[in-house]
């Protein structure tokens, strides 16, 4: 068997969690492989709504394995808080839920190296979520992190070395901080993280395969925000691409099958960063109060603005998407008109490569009629209304990939399946 991949294709929050709960029917196992508590994947269903930060969205549906792989950075403390509220609803998780050994653990100074590398750099600050990924990235590269798997072996000397080298950077920055609280909550999460299997994740999921199960893998974050080829240095710290799969479970190149990219009809941005299609007009105003475009773990209000094709199409060029999907379809249910950028002027030249820095440059857009009709109640695509079909199709001749599912609300049951010719 081969494994499926799920990824944004912008800059996160294209409603990854939504489509892979969706998804996780057809699925023995779902894995995430990178990211860590940066994440907010929101699901909803029977009237409930669920934000999970480190859980893979395929918790809820029935009896599936979910892996947390190596390539995802853990903090015990939010884990066991994530983990905690879902008990409590009622979703059994100790026996599902397995945890890979060679996953990083945020500790609670890489939380604090965040916030003081983000105030070191001032109006260049990159707007992290302060979940403390890039210190924790960082001592993964530089060969000095702590993993799950050391909460077994030698866990306070190594946990003590981290803490030691943490502080003297911190001492350099003079930056004030408290771990006192912090520091209780993360042993707390420690000792309750004790209560899951912890596993050598690439053996089991290349066993998996081998024995003919199946696997989604869920991406965090977005291509845009992949540390090669998203807009650095505003970026995450870790590969968001699907290569990123590869390292981030154990699965070599030639076990992926499809390769899910989703994308929003429109495109948002949380935290700094060039943004070329953003509006800071009505319209973008519009698109964040119909889209309810509020970060889910910061609540920090996203940045709105039309499509990027331009965008979009580097980020299927480096992931290999197969299978598209459009997320968030009936916020732009009211709009006259809907533009899309179909190039950048650069320097007064037109381009429509994604270049080595999208700082400045102009969108050039084409403008399409909207469809001004309410979909959301919509359950087949053979409701979809003429101008829609036109949209869909001029996506699909612009990106080159046909667009599989057509998402028309946040709730599970608002996803349409398109069961056109290929
Ligand atoms: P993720 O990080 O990619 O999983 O996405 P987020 O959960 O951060 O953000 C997506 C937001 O849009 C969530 O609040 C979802 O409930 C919501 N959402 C997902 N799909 C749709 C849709 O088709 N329409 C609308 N209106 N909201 C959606
Ligand atoms: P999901 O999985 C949107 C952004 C931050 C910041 C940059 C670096 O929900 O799509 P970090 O804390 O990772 O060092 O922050 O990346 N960012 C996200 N933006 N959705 C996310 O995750 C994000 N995770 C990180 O806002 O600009
Ligand atoms: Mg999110």
């Amino acid at each position: 068997m081969k494994v499926d991949i799920l990824l944004g294709l912008q800059w996160g929050d294209e409603g990854k969690g939504k489509v892979v709960d969706v998804l996780t029917p057809r699925y023995d196992v779902v894995a995430r492989f990178q990211g860590g508590p940066n994440a907010g994947h929101t699901l909803e269903f029977e009237g409930q709504k669920y934000v999970l930060r480190s859980i893979p969205s395929g918790i809820f549906q029935g009896d599936k394995v979910n892996i947390i792989g190596n390539g995802v950075v853990l903090d015990p403390a939010l884990f066991k808080a994530e983990a905690e509220a879902l008990e409590a609803s009622g979703h059994n998780l100790k026996e599902r839920l397995h945890i890979s050994k060679k996953a990083h653990l945020i500790l609670p100074t890489h939380r604090i190296l965040d916030a003081a590398y983000e105030a070191a750099k001032g109006d260049a600050k990159v707007g992290t979520t302060g979940k403390g990924i890039g210190p924790t990235y960082t001592d993964k590269i530089s060969r000095n992190g702590v993993r799950v798997g050391d909460i077994l072996h030698d866990f306070d000397k190594k946990y003590a070395a981290a803490k030691a080298r943490h502080e003297q950077i911190l001492e350099s920055l003079n930056y004030e901080y408290d771990l006192t609280e912090l520091e209780k909550a993360w042993f707390e999460g420690i000792e309750y993280l004790k209560q899951f299997r912890f596993v050598d994740s690439e053996h089991e999921i290349n066993g998996l395969l081998s024995e003919g199960k199946s696997v989604l893998c869920e991406g965090a974050q977005g291509t845009m925000l992949d540390i090669d080829f998203g807009s650095y240095p505003f970026v995450t710290s870790s590969n968001t691409v699907c290569a990123g799969a590869c390292t981030g479970l154990g699965i070599a190149p030639n076990k992926i099958g499809e390769v899910y990219g989703i994308f929003k009809a429109y495109c948002t941005r949380v935290g700094a960063g060039p943004f070329p299609t953003e509006l800071f007009d009505k319209t973008g105003d519009q698109i964040c109060t119909l889209g309810h475009e509020f970060g889910s773990v910061t609540g920090r209000k996203r940045r709105c603005g039309w499509i990027d094709l331009v965008a979009l199409k580097y980020a299927i060029m480096v992931d290999g998407v197969t299978k598209l999907i459009m997320m968030k379809s009936d916020v732009l249910d009211s709009f006259e008109t809907i533009k899309a950028c179909v190039a950048y002027k650069v320097n007064g030249e037109e381009i429509d490569y994604f270049p080595f820095d999208i700082e400045g440059v102009e969108p050039v857009y084409v403008e399409l009629p909207g469809w001004q009709t309410d979909m959301t109640k919509m359950q087949s695509e053979d409701e979809f209304p003429e101008e829609f079909n036109a949209y869909l199709s001029f996506l699909e001749e612009q990106l080159g990939v046909p667009v599989k599912i057509v998402s028309v609300g946040p709730d599970r049951e608002q996803t349409i399946e398109r069961y056109t010719e290929e």
